[in-house]
């Protein structure tokens, strides 16, 4: 079959798991070319097709459905009888956490393929979907979603998908473009990102690890194995009616999530007490369910795979196949373990404030009384991070003692830092030494004591000092995100006129090099000019 054939597919994969499934199925079956385009953004999706490298009636190339010159070119120079666009952002969870990669791929890309399409000629352009586009249904209700079911979508996800079947509609009823849509249920099996529910939860188990059940796991899908849907969409492509679309649903209804776990729990060999309730997804659709009589009437398709044989399968598959998913898995869970430090940021925001100095944060954690006295978290390195829009990265620890009546300087450096009292009663006095800073000059003072426990996180230019209150020593820890040089340290008179700090000593004791600083009008000329 020569490279250019006029019988051949354009098959627009993206991120592998369906469109890899149908490739594979497809080539098994059929000797007409096929022409793959996909973006690769993940790490494997390559490695999906890796048995075909040689195969010559699969032409791979690397490129994005959003890019209509590509796109018309592939068309011109090989002329497909169909295109079948699989090409989607399809997680709900990351299009909850970044939905604009969903409106341009989903919606903006199928548009630039109907266009494409359309100034081709192209004779066939179907359309892969879902049956999240009709919303979601009530958990203890009978009726199921069909092809004339009102779209609702509830998540970014499923709205761009939603706007990207209106627009292959739009594209026929408007020009004429003959095409046809399948909207598929949940599917499993082979080739499927750990991101998704049942490939996290198997990998979850090989690895050890918890399976995280959101919200309290009564969530029902219509599980359907990947072959069934690729046989679907085979037949459609073969024999389905110009203009219409058709729904594709699994054998087993009303399965929940915690069911479904249960099972594979089952398969595995291991109890429920790797099971973890956590966080539910904003927006949870509880329910779906298809009805696939249409296509069941119309084309003769039904879903030939049982459920509980084709979960063990799955199951053998990531199990024999960890070279495949082990990437995948580290992408997926850093992507899971980032969402909850963003969670986890928002919960303790409250406890960080910003003071009338740009930079400089107060950190006023709960403390939680025990049997031993207390335990406090002195702050969340992702809160603080949040706040400042940058990472301290923390370089150096350091303990300080300071005797009662003695004075540190006023003293800035080129480190941020976080200044933390462990024992006794202090005082903080924070002047804006940055001779750019809007609020040059300005003064904060805090107190601090086991009964009022706060931290600051002081920016780097900022003059410090502290003293002891009372009587007794104070122990303090600040940790700093370079390691101490001495040299570039700026000090300035604890009693400059200008600062006018009011301390709460009048007569402290100074180490020799703090007798010696300089006053703030002697250290920035520039900013006392005429004054
Ligand atoms: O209905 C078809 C759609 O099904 C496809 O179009 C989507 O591409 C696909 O992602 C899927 O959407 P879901 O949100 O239903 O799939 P997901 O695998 O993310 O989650 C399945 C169920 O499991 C859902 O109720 C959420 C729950 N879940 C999921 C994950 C990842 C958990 O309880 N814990 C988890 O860790």
């Amino acid at each position: 079959m020569g490279l250019i054939n006029r019988l051949n597919y354009f098959y627009i994969n993206f991120k592998g798991f369906i469109g890899t499934n149908f490739i594979l199925d497809w080539l098994t079956q059929s000797d007409e070319e096929i022409i793959n385009l996909d973006n690769l953004t993940y790490a494997g999706s390559l490695e999906n097709l890796a048995s075909l490298k040689d195969d010559k009636q699969h032409v791979f190339i690397k490129g994005d459905i959003c890019d209509s010159t590509l796109i018309i070119s592939l068309l011109t120079k090989y002329k497909p009888r169909a295109i079948i666009n699989f090409a989607a952002e399809s997680h709900v969870d990351r299009s909850i956490a970044s939905p604009e990669e969903f409106v341009v791929t989903n919606v903006t890309g199928t548009w630039a393929l109907l266009d494409a399409a359309r100034e081709n000629n192209v004779k066939h352009f179907h359309h892969v979907s879902t049956d999240e586009v009709f919303g979601s249904l009530d958990l203890n209700t009978s009726k199921k979603f069909h092809e004339g079911t009102l779209y609702e979508p509830k998540s970014p996800y499923s709205a761009s998908k939603a706007g990207s079947d209106h627009l292959v509609r739009a594209y026929h009823e408007t020009y004429g473009l003959p095409i046809t849509i399948t909207n598929s249920s949940n599917n499993y099996g082979p080739y499927q990102d750990a991101e998704k529910f049942i490939p996290r939860v198997i990998t979850n188990l090989i690895e050890g690890k918890k399976i995280p059940i959101y919200g309290d796991g009564k969530y029902v899908r219509d599980w359907i194995h990947v072959e069934d849907h690729c046989r679907a969409i085979d037949l459609v492509l073969h024999k389905g009616k110009i203009g219409e679309t058709y729904l594709v649903g699994g054998q087993v209804k009303n399965t929940n999530n915690l069911e479904l776990v249960k099972k594979i729990l089952k398969i595995m060999g291991k109890d429920e007490n790797e099971i973890e309730f956590i966080t539910d997804r904003p927006g949870h659709d509880r329910k779906y369910a298809v009805d696939w009589r249409k296509i069941n009437k119309e084309l003769g398709w039904e879903p030939l795979h049982d459920l509980d044989t084709w979960l063990t399968k799955t199951v053998d598959w990531y199990m024999s196949n960890d070279w495949w998913w082990k990437p995948l898995k580290k992408e997926a869970e850093g992507f899971y373990e980032e969402q909850r430090d963003i969670k986890s940021a928002d919960k303790f925001k409250e406890f960080v404030k910003e003071t009338s100095i740009p930079g400089l944060l107060l950190i006023e954690m709960p403390t939680y009384k025990d049997a031993r006295g207390f335990f406090r978290e002195v702050t969340r390195m992702n809160v603080l991070e949040k706040i400042i829009g940058d990472k301290f990265k923390i370089k150096q620890w350091n303990h300080a003692k300071s005797k009662p009546k003695v004075v540190r300087g006023l003293h800035a450096e080129s480190h941020n830092k976080l200044i933390y009292p462990v024992s006794g009663k202090m005082f903080a006095a924070i002047a804006d030494l940055r001779a750019d800073s809007p609020t040059f000059g300005k003064v904060e003072t805090f107190n601090f004591s086991e009964g009022n426990p706060r931290a600051l996180y002081i920016p780097k230019g900022l003059g410090n000092s502290v003293c002891a209150l009372g009587t007794k020593n104070v122990n303090y820890l600040y940790l700093i995100d370079k390691y101490y040089d001495g040299s570039d340290t700026k000090a300035v008179a604890w009693d400059d006129q200008d600062l006018n700090i009011k301390w709460p000593i009048k007569k402290p004791i100074l180490s020799q090099r703090d007798k010696e600083n300089p006053t703030l009008r002697k250290l920035f000329p520039e900013r006392f000019v005429g004054k």
